[in-house]
């Protein structure tokens, strides 16, 4: 019986366990969880997703406190299009941010940043473009393009001159996406490094209609290995959502993947950027609680667990801090949403917004439970201690569980 252990990542000549940690924003997937996943010789992600806030957090500076200084006399505006991201401070954000995850690595592993396109910053194409060689800068590892087509992102760092050396890889749903990407991206001979295919079991954003029950990875990872095969393309295939224990794993890196990327089982890791009492959350979820909705302004379907804060939830939007979802036209689904309630309760109490959510301001403060499909399974991952709470695992215990577990087992931590 085979274990992931078996099986090698190959990037060149260089090998790595093939486990990948999967990118998190906010902060989910912190600089912390990142660098244990490579110390272990695997690859882990931090997101850039509001890096200003996570400078903030991470280094005492003040980039949230002097855009909302800078911006406030539009605090109550019903229009946020004049709010604007400074080039500069997010090129000096997104570095600190990036740089110092990059110092503190150790062991063979990599460490990858996970760059959302539907982080639109009211100014799509240049925040991107800082955003993207401001990691390569910084000396990420690699670049992971997700939630968005990204037609347009190899070009935006094809002046770089890391852009042919690191690697660069792109999250798909479906082998249109992927096609699409190719050919778009063609005339700059560079293919992507790996690509992630998310199935409809994964956390956070789907790349998948309300329909998403419809679809299933193993037939999507087929599909895509079945084109690339027709048209000579060797590039790793990297499987993603729902993928839970080792044995699952081995069933993908059988059937033509490279490696598996995996979030849920590290939400409930001591180094997960979750505060604890969200965790035990994650922890006593059962099945039902955990449902797909389309409250992300994103436009994309959200997996979250039904007791989420943001869910109805009507606060001010938050755009003079934020602003992070705000669309080129100064626009968010949220605002349109929460300006529709202000008509009808116009003294601006008590308002409830069920449509939409003011995604920044609720994943900053995390109360939007975005979670996998499996999050129910995560009780059988662990202990549960004298106080009825369930015990929190090490990162380094997850993943030395998926890669040597057999028979799909979990080993419970000591
Ligand atoms: C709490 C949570 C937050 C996530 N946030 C993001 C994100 O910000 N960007 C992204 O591309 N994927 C995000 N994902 C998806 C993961 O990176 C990963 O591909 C997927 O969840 C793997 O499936 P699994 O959680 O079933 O292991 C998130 C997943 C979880 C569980």
């Amino acid at each position: 019986m085979k274990r992931v252990d078996d099986f090698r990542l190959k990037f060149g000549q260089k090998e790595f366990v093939p486990i990948m940690i999967g990118g998190m924003g906010v902060d989910i997937s912190t600089a912390e969880l990142a660098l244990e996943a490579a110390r272990l010789g695997g690859i882990g992600h931090i997101s850039d997703a509001l890096v200003h806030d996570v400078s903030d957090r991470r280094f005492d500076t003040e980039f949230i406190k002097g855009k909302t200084k800078f911006y406030k006399a539009n605090i109550n505006n019903s229009d946020k299009s004049i709010i604007q991201f400074d080039l500069g401070h997010l090129a000096e954000a997104t570095k600190l941010h990036i740089g110092k995850t990059m110092e503190a690595k150790r062991g063979d592993g990599m460490v990858f940043v996970n760059i959302m396109e539907k982080l639109t910053m009211n100014g799509p194409r240049e925040t991107l473009q800082v955003r993207l060689n401001s990691a390569l800068d910084a000396g990420i590892d690699g670049i992971t393009l997700s939630a968005g087509l990204h037609l347009g992102s190899f070009a935006l760092m094809a002046e770089h001159p890391r852009f042919r050396d690191a690697k660069l890889g792109i999250i798909v749903s479906s082998v249109r996406a992927l096609q699409l990407f190719l050919r778009k991206t063609a005339r700059l001979s560079r293919l992507p490094d790996y690509v992630i295919i998310e199935g409809p079991l994964a956390g956070g954003h789907l790349g998948f209609g309300m329909d998403w029950a419809q679809y299933d990875l193993a037939t999507i990872v087929a599909e895509i290995a079945a084109y690339l095969k027709a048209e000579q393309l060797d590039i790793p295939l990297i499987a993603a959502g729902g993928i839970f224990t080792g044995s699952d794993a081995v069933s993908f890196l059988e059937n033509g993947a490279s490696a598996v990327q995996v979030a849920t089982r590290f939400t409930v890791a001591n180094e997960c950027g979750l505060p604890d009492k969200v965790k035990q959350e994650y922890f006593t979820a059962s099945e039902e609680d955990i449902i797909v909705n389309t409250i992300s302004p994103t436009g994309y379907p959200m997996r979250m667990l039904r007791s989420t804060p943001a869910i109805g939830s009507g606060i001010r939007p938050n755009c003079e801090a934020y602003g992070y979802l705000l669309d080129g036209a100064g626009n968010c689904g949220y605002i349109k949403a929460y300006n529709e309630q202000i008509v009808i309760h116009p003294d601006g109490k008590n308002i409830v917004v069920m449509d939409k959510t003011c995604l920044c301001t609720h994943m900053r403060n995390y109360n939007c439970w975005t979670c996998g499909s499996m999050t129910y399974r995560l009780k059988d991952t662990t202990r549960r201690q004298d106080d009825g709470s369930y015990l929190q695992l090490s990162a380094e215990h997850i993943f030395k569980d998926y890669q040597f577990s057999v028979d799909n087992k979990v080993a419970l931590p000591e």
